[in-house]
This record gives structure tokens, sequence and C-alpha cells, in this order.
């Protein structure tokens, strides 16, 4: 393992057995719906690409970068939209896809964003959440693992842009984010 993880966090085996529930959870509500999935990148890909592989409900797929952390390991508050949608929302089933939901801050404008240029539902489907970290009320319609304080990277969530590739979540030493 690289010298700035400290352990294991989740396995592949564990997000493969968590993308499958999250993907049965989403074929029971949206079979014959059409929904549109977001992928909200960068963080979110390798889960979004897992998950709606996992789905039998045929899905269109869409992006957006949203970015609110830059270097910092605090949420800015002030999420700036990088990249927007190239399809349209209006009445669309739309399922949003999130890697982790920290503050909320993120996820709270995106559905005032999503649902303002109206979309029919908006439902949450994410990897990680840190509800102790919460700054807004808003919460996730499926959230796969909760995680406490600890900086995690992998499986699509970086430090400074590194460790995205990772296949497994892990947990990153403190003295490599409070040097
Ligand atoms: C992360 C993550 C979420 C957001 C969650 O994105 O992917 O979108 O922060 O934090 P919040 O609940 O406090 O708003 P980040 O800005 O780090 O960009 P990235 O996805 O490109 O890593």
């Amino acid at each position: 393992m690289n010298e700035n993880l400290q352990s294991v966090f989740l396995s592949e085996e564990q997000i493969k057995e968590k993308v499958k529930e999250a993907a049965a959870w989403l074929d029971e509500r949206f079979k014959d719906k059409n929904p549109l999935a977001v992928s909200v990148l960068k963080g979110s890909v390798m889960f979004f690409c897992d998950l709606v592989r996992a789905m039998e409900t045929p899905v269109q797929i869409d992006f957006m970068t949203i970015s609110s952390y830059g270097k910092s390991t605090q949420s800015s508050g002030m999420p700036k939209i990088v990249m927007d949608l190239a399809a349209s929302v209006e009445g669309r089933d739309v399922i949003l896809v999130e890697d982790i939901v920290d503050s909320g801050n993120t996820l709270y404008k995106l559905r005032e964003l999503l649902v303002g240029r109206g979309a029919k539902s908006f439902t949450v489907v994410t990897l990680l959440d840190k509800p102790s970290r919460r700054k807004v009320d808003i919460k996730a319609g499926f959230s796969c693992f909760e995680v406490d304080d600890e900086f995690i990277v992998g499986y699509g969530l970086d430090y400074d842009q590194q460790f995205r590739n990772l296949p497994y979540i892990a947990v990153l030493k403190r003295e490599v984010y409070e040097k």
C-alpha cells in the first residue's frame, strides 16, 4: 500500500456488494420510468459506472462537474458548477449519484438547481455519508456507507487530485493532510 495511506477502509468486495444493493433499490423504484442518472464529477465516476452497470432498468446518463473543496479539506460552502449537464432535466426522474455527502452544501445546491429546472423527481444515491459533518438539512435516499470524520481516498475520492484510481477506499494518514 502507498506510504501515505493508513489502512483499507472498504475493500473492493465490500464496495461491490453494496453497489448491487443500491442498484436493486433503484431498479425497484425506477422500473419503466426512463430515469436520467447524473454523475457528479469527478468523485462519483467510479461508483457511477459500477452502479448503472449493476442496474437492470434502462437509464440515460449525464455528467456534471461540481467543485467545492479545491485543495482544501474543508468545504467552501459555495459549490461551483465547472461543467453543466448536456441533457434537460425537465419532466425527468433524476437519479443523482454522489461519492460523498459531507457538509451537504453540494447536494443542497444541486437539488435547488435541478428541481428549479423542472425535474419531476430528485433521488440521491451516495456511496459515502458523513452525517456528523452536515451543515444543511439534506439526506440521500440511499447511502451505502456511513463514515466518521476520517479523511478517506480512493474509488473516485481524492486528496489533492491523487488516489482517485485506487480500486478500494483507504484512510489517508493524518500527517499527509495536516502538514
Ligand atoms: C466532493 C464530493 C461531493 C462534495 C461533498 O467534491 O464529490 O460532490 O465534495 O461535499 P459537501 O457535502 O461538503 O458539499 P469535490 O469538491 O471534492 O470535487 P471532486 O468530486 O472533483 O473530488
